[in-house]
């Protein structure tokens, strides 16, 4: 059994994620996080959110409150809607938390002494109108590489190139839609990472098991020349990070703060610090999972994001993690994998919040139970392209997956069992030809989903899943108790046995996916669910026996009510944007 750390990146503060932000890291971080707990490995799921920089400046005075405040509410309501779609996070922290403050000093105190951080006297953008630098995201205008002409100031959205402000075409302020800007000069720090080339290289080379997607991109980046160019690392705002290195002051510095992609991924740490603290635990209980040097080697590290992240993921941070490890002093650990996304697209278009176009978190959680959405979106997951969603697919999806095949077995097998036998797994008959070849079928199945799983290949795991459940259906279908109960009760009786086992199977096997569903189905049969992570099935045949005769259980209500035509509709106008 391994240690698997397991990180989702972290959701921006300044609003409310849509369905193409949740399937990009924090619904996949949390089901495989799910299986590998199940599977009996040590995991910790660490999410935060983040809270810094323009987006949260903005967001706040778009909302007319202190940005302090604004961010506690939100951070609030993010925590409150994660846990709606049951992600698992062992911890949910916050990039603005005290540890996150101490941690990202302490890093870029160590970066300065290992000569890794200049000081730069560098013009920066400034805005008459609005009587301030305009850094990152307060500043728009078209991208030098590919002419997108809504670039921000820190990344092209389109192109997912990372730019400065000044790099900008025709730029214009994000406040005030200004176009009276000056270069002004003024003191930044710069991370060299120009000077890590060869070993992230090195690094990124030897990953040779990363997604083409994931290595694409870094190496896109690392080649590009300009990808790895020193990228400043503070900005000139009032809300974020004070610029300290370690806890002493840093001269020339006062009144800036660190840029925001500089403290968000050491969140990730400081997050695990927070876990550790909220749970009564010293630092060596978050240091064994981020410091080799303190017994973190054996962890496997395991990243979540989508595709605009993996640059920062591949370059910036390891830079970060490379540049502040020392022999004999400190030594972080790097990520071992990334597991990288595309882009979920709404009815063959983007998702946009101006425009209500998509569903957000919040209203996909109103009007569908989680595990709809949860299983929806995993079994579609955008991993080697983009992927489409359309009510018409979730509602075909849902009606005959989740309605049809799975809940339609576990409604028939319980209620025909109680009709004929009662409430309980019943006794007599002996399993068969049939049941053998299920048996083998479902051994074979289970080794692949697993296998699925440890590859982090969601749509895959989706696959098996669903073939699991369907040739479920097919035996019973096959092995028709409801008729042969008239002429053999007892084989009927095996049959039923069999089917009721393999109900508690489903429950285990689906669980990543449709946790509240598989609540229910062990509540259904008497087990307790917390158990579920225990029993992982080892061997088909030994799963498949595991309810003998006698077991009491309840039948179930309905699991997943079918999404009518007039639903879809109505769905279908409501979220069509204006
Ligand atoms: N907030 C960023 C986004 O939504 C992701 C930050 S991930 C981390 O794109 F590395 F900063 F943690
Ligand atoms: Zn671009």
């Amino acid at each position: 059994m391994s240690r698997i750390l397991v990180t989702s990146a972290l959701p921006y503060i300044n609003g409310i994620k849509h369905l193409g932000n949740l399937i990009g890291s924090q619904l996949p971080s949390d089901a495989y996080a799910r299986a590998m707990r199940q599977q009996g490995h040590e995991v910790l799921l660490i999410c935060a959110t983040d809270e810094h920089g323009t987006p949260a400046e903005l967001a706040a005075a778009k909302a007319g409150q202190p940005v302090a405040e604004f961010c506690a509410e939100m951070h609030e309501v993010q925590a409150g809607i994660a846990n709606g779609f049951r992600l698992s996070f062992d911890h949910f922290g916050r990039s603005s938390s005290e540890r996150n403050h101490k941690l990202t000093q302490h890093l870029a105190g160590r970066l300065a002494d290992a000569g890794l951080i200049r000081e730069v006297s560098e013009t920066q953008v400034y805005s008459h109108a609005d009587g301030r630098f305009l850094p990152d995201r307060y500043i728009e205008g078209t991208c030098p590489n590919c002419g997108y002409d809504k670039a921000r100031g820190d990344q092209c959205e389109n192109c997912t190139k990372q730019l400065d402000p000044t790099d900008l075409i025709e730029p214009r302020s994000a406040i005030s839609g200004s176009t009276d800007l000056e270069p002004r000069e003024t003191k930044h720090l710069y991370l060299a990472q120009s000077q890590m080339r060869e070993k992230l290289t090195e690094w990124i080379d030897s990953k040779t098991d990363w997604p083409l997607l994931t290595t694409s991109i870094a190496k896109k980046w690392l080649n590009d020349g300009d990808g790895l160019q020193d990228r400043g690392i503070t900005r000139d705002l009032d809300w974020g990070i004070a610029v300290k290195r370690g806890e002493e002051d840093w001269p020339g510095m006062d009144g800036k703060v660190f840029y925001v992609w500089f403290d968000a991924p050491i969140a990730y740490i400081a997050a695990t610090a927070e876990w550790a603290d909220a749970t009564g635990q010293d630092d060596a209980a978050w240091q064994r999972w981020w410091r080799d040097d303190q017994g973190a080697e054996d962890v496997r590290y395991v990243e979540f994001m989508a595709k605009d992240n993996i640059p920062f993921h591949t370059l910036s941070f390891p830079v970060t993690m490379m540049g502040a490890s020392k022999e004999g002093e400190e030594s972080w650990h790097l990520v071992d994998y990334i597991k990288g996304f595309n882009w979920l697209t709404y009815d063959g278009g983007k998702f946009s919040t101006s425009q209500g176009r998509g569903v957000f978190m919040d209203q996909a959680l109103e009007i569908m139970p989680s595990d709809y959405w949860r299983w929806w979106l995993l079994a579609n997951a955008p991993e080697t392209n983009d992927s489409d969603f359309t009510f018409a697919a979730f509602q075909a999806g849902v009606n005959k997956d989740l309605a049809d095949v799975l809940g339609n077995f576990v409604s028939r097998v319980t209620k025909f069992c109680r009709s004929k036998f009662g409430e309980a797994v019943p006794a007599g008959g002996e399993y068969g030809q049939a049941e053998a070849a299920l048996t083998a079928e479902i051994e074979t199945r289970i080794r692949a989903y697993e296998q699925h799983w440890d590859a982090i290949e969601i749509r895959r795991a989706a696959a098996e899943l669903r073939a699991i459940w369907v040739a479920g259906n097919e035996y019973l279908q096959h092995a028709q108790p409801w008729a042969v109960f008239k002429t053999d009760p007892e084989a009927a009786a095996a049959s039923v046995r069999f089917a009721l086992n393999l109900v508690r199977l489903y429950a285990i096997l689906s669980r990543p996916f449709i946790p509240d569903a598989s609540d229910k189905m062990f509540a259904a049969l008497g087990l307790d669910a917390a158990s579920a992570e225990m029993d992982w099935p080892r061997e088909a045949g030994e799963a498949l026996s595991a309810l003998s005769a006698g077991h009491e259980f309840t039948v179930p209500d309905v699991l997943f009510a079918k999404i009518a035509d007039e639903t879809r509709e109505a769905l279908e106008a409501r979220f069509a944007g204006a």
